[in-house]
């Protein structure tokens, strides 16, 4: 398996440019299933999940050609079969994403359950009852969720909690439903408000993207469109944060500086100075950074995909700061693969209790998802020694060359190849 290699304690200088955002670019993926022209999909991050998503829809008998600059045309015309095997589905949850447009579109599909997850018991019930209350007949057989539906009707929809890929799949149902759709405690994040807008663009009425209350006035069709996905915040926000425990200065370029107001309002209570333009932001830091206390929340609340990063960068800060997890129930694998690093950590319940000490120590490490595996890159660069990340699996299946873009501004960083 693939590794990587950093020797901590460079200070990072530079530019970088955003990659488009990884969980925009699945739900938009998906809902290229709702059209009945070809559609062509761009700023696509060159990333594993975006790759799986490529083998799921062409396994279905979807055509997709890959153009210059991850631009991906798809043709959903041919499709001939409804299914996501389990064998995909459990590399990638976001695969439940078909779920919705299959139904809308084709009256049909069948879905593995996605299963256990490393982060918490993430299950999709929410989905699940949302489609049935639009009229969907959902069976849960051999592991599949199997639905069938004529054609679904609107419904007023109350998510029990605020669910992103929950209302995702919903507004994509709902958009070529019979009737008006009305989701209430939807999901705020910058993504859902972006696939709205793609749906919108394809001629879907989907109103209220961006607060909580959704209302959906299903068409007979959507069409294909050209759609550029929007910037990822995570990864922005985890570079902003390598910096602010590496110190230097860092502008990174083709982001969004509106959609991580609450990450960078910690980066200078953290001691960063911080200045942004319209579509860069670039992070100044000398000395080290103070700890700071963060509670996950959704958005607009500080975003659990950035809570790993932060326990880095509290790890290693001056004072002490609690990170409360409370989006999902068991998100701090990290925490222990940096107490091996020498970090003074300790977990009770949802919190991770911080006590920032001067230095780190190389060591081995490894972790079971996305945000963590980054986090624990981000203690290897101000560990001292040459720190091994394994199973870096994890980090390909959302950040975009971070070996690369790491090295650009001057941390000392490669992969080891299998
Ligand atoms: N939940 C339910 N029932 C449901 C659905 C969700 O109880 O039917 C609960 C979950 O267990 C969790 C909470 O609702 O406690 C929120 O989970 P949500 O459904 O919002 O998460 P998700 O849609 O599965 C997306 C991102 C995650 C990100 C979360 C929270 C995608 C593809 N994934 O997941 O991203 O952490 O929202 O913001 O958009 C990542 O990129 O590393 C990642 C994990």
């Amino acid at each position: 398996m693939e590794r990587l290699l950093i020797r901590g304690g460079r200070p990072l200088e530079g530019e970088i440019r955003i990659s488009g955002a990884k969980n925009a670019a699945l739900p938009v993926m998906a809902a290229t299933l709702l059209a009945d022209g070809p559609m062509t999909v761009g700023n696509i991050p060159h990333l594993h999940d975006i790759t799986t998503t490529m083998e799921l829809l062409g396994r279905m008998g979807v055509e997709l050609t890959v153009h210059e600059r991850m631009q991906v045309e798809v043709d959903a015309s041919t499709i001939k079969s409804f299914r996501a095997p389990y064998e995909l589905v459990k590399t990638m949850r976001a695969s439940i994403l078909v779920l919705g447009p299959l139904l809308a579109r084709f009256g049909r599909a069948e879905v593995s359950l996605p299963g256990g997850c490393a982060i918490g018991s993430r299950p999709v019930n929410l989905h699940v009852e949302g489609l049935r209350a639009m009229g969907a007949e959902i069976t849960i057989e051999d592991g599949y969720i199997k639905g069938r539906a004529e054609r679904l009707h609107g419904a007023r929809l109350r998510m029990e909690v605020s669910t992103v890929t929950g209302t995702e799949n919903l507004m994509m149902a709902a958009a070529l439903a019979r009737g008006t759709t009305v989701i209430e405690n939807a999901a705020r994040e910058p993504e859902v408000v972006d696939l709205a807008r793609c749906l919108n663009g394809m001629g879907g009425r989907v109103e209220g993207a961006g607060t909580s209350t959704l209302v959906i006035e299903g068409v007979d069709r959507l069409h294909g469109i050209e759609y550029s996905v929007l910037p990822d915040r995570i990864e922005t926000g985890t570079y902003l944060t390598a910096v602010a425990m590496c110190g230097g200065r860092v502008k990174v370029k083709d982001t969004q500086p509106a959609l991580l107001e609450v990450v960078i309002d910690k980066l200078r209570e953290a001691g960063a100075v911080v200045e942004t333009g319209a579509d860069w932001i670039e992070l100044t830091m000398t000395g080290r950074p103070r700890a700071v206390s963060i509670t996950t929340a959704p958005y607009p609340g500080f975003p659990t995909d950035m809570q790993a990063q932060f326990c880095a960068l509290d790890a290693i800060g001056i004072g002490a700061g609690d990170v409360v997890e409370k989006v999902f129930e068991n998100r701090f694998m990290h925490c222990l693969e940096m107490q091996r690093m020498g970090a003074d950590i300790h977990i009770d319940g949802q919190t991770a209790h911080i006590r920032g000490v001067d230095r780190l120590t190389a060591a081995p490490v490894m972790a079971t998802d996305l945000r963590a595996s980054a986090s624990l890159v981000l203690a290897g660069l101000v560990a001292d020694g040459e720190t091994r990340v394994d199973r870096i699996y994890h980090i390909d299946r959302g950040y975009e060359c971070i070996e690369e873009k790491l090295a650009q501004l001057g941390a000392d960083i490669r992969r080891l190849p299998e």
